[in-house]
């Protein structure tokens, strides 16, 4: 089935058009540098620039996927969480398509879309490769700007949260200490290329929660204020000491989320699983990965990143995977007056 996935849960306008898992287009128009020089993202700043945006990604997503609208089998759209101003420009968008065009209506949780976004195939994939073998239940494990979390997948579509943060996001933490360091916003990629250059050693944080990781919980407002306590007994930065002080907490951030799943995968928290699907913005990170990866290997388990760097941070693709699973289960909306943003929404709760 064809659909034309929808994504404006926060910075990024974006659409698709996807087949199953199979990736036709993927068109972001990124905010980021709107909200730059705010240091984080303005709502109605980010409501505007969707508005303005919204339907030139969804022209580009149609016309790149060499499809029509009459083509098309249904429209999907991210309903939350996020942003709550951004969201409805979406949602006001997908409806407005859906009843025109007379397609079904497919709501989709935003972060089972990063959940399942190892899913997604390629166009050019050969029918081999079209789909990625993953044995349920599974594991997995979401991080994002907004979001830590590792979640137990029963089979698509049931979903439980196993751990997740009780105060900042893995990437929120490295968004501030990017500011903290002069990196700019959103900070993550720049903290990861600046990083390379130092040595996490020389400048040491002490690891959230160490010994605690029994409590399955994530924590990151302690990391960044460790940060700044060390940026202030240092006085005037140099390159070499930004690059350090990156790399520490880069390391200490991510030795946090991989003790704690380290934890849970010992202790058999999890159940019997075989495969891991990781995804969200943070999981670009090369050094992060590497962890997941030798974490995963250290458990016999597998693990599925997905296969182009547009489908970390936020997208429409992997919204229409997502929805191509509920489209498969006949998960239609049939009321689209009763269809509203949820800001909160959280994976394991019934849409
Ligand atoms: O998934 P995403 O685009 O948006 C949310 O749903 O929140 O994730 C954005 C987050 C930001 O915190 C950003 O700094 C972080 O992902 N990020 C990275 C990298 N690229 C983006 N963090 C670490 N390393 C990266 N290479
Ligand atoms: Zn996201």
């Amino acid at each position: 089935m064809k659909i034309l996935a929808i994504d404006t849960s926060c910075d990024e306008t974006a659409a698709a058009v996807t087949e199953g898992t199979r990736i036709l287009s993927n068109v972001i128009f990124s905010q980021a540098s709107l909200h730059a020089k705010w240091g984080g993202v303005v709502p109605s700043l980010a409501k505007r620039k969707h508005q303005e945006r919204i339907d030139w990604v969804i022209e580009k997503a149609i016309r790149n996927s060499k499809l029509e609208i009459r083509n098309l089998d249904a429209i999907a759209v991210t309903i939350g969480p996020g942003l709550a101003v951004a969201l409805e420009v979406g949602i006001n968008k997908a409806k407005e398509i859906s009843e025109k065009y007379n397609k079904k209506f497919i709501a989709v949780d935003h972060i089972e879309g990063h959940c399942l976004s190892p899913l997604a195939r390629s166009n050019n994939a050969t029918a081999q490769s079209a789909n990625i073998q993953t044995n349920y239940p599974a594991l997995g494990v979401v991080t994002s700007g907004g979001h830590t979390e590792v979640i137990k997948i029963e089979k698509v579509g049931k979903y439980k949260i196993l751990a997740q943060t009780v105060d900042d996001a893995l990437g929120e933490a490295l968004d501030k200490a990017a500011r903290m360091l002069g990196l700019g916003y959103p900070g993550g990629a720049a903290l990861e290329k600046i990083a390379k250059e130092g040595d996490p050693n020389k400048y040491p944080l002490p690891i959230p929660l160490a010994g605690q990781e029994k409590r399955m919980i994530f924590s990151y407002s302690g990391i960044k204020t460790s940060l700044m306590r060390k940026i202030a007994s240092l006085g005037k930065l140099s390159r070499k000491d930004v690059s350090d002080l990156a790399a520490g907490f880069q390391q200490t951030s991510f030795a946090h989320f991989t003790r704690v799943l380290d934890y849970m995968l010992k202790n058999e928290r999890v159940g019997e699983i075989h495969d891991v699907l990781a995804g969200g913005g943070v999981m670009a990170n090369i050094t992060l990965r590497k962890m997941l990866r030798d974490l995963c290997e250290k458990y016999d388990l597998k693990v599925h990143f997905p296969y182009s760097k547009k489908l970390y941070g936020d997208n429409a693709a992997m919204i229409g995977v997502a929805a191509a699973f509920k489209y498969e289960r006949s998960d239609f909306v049939k009321d689209l007056d009763k269809v509203d943003r949820i800001p909160n929404l959280k994976i394991d709760s019934e849409l």
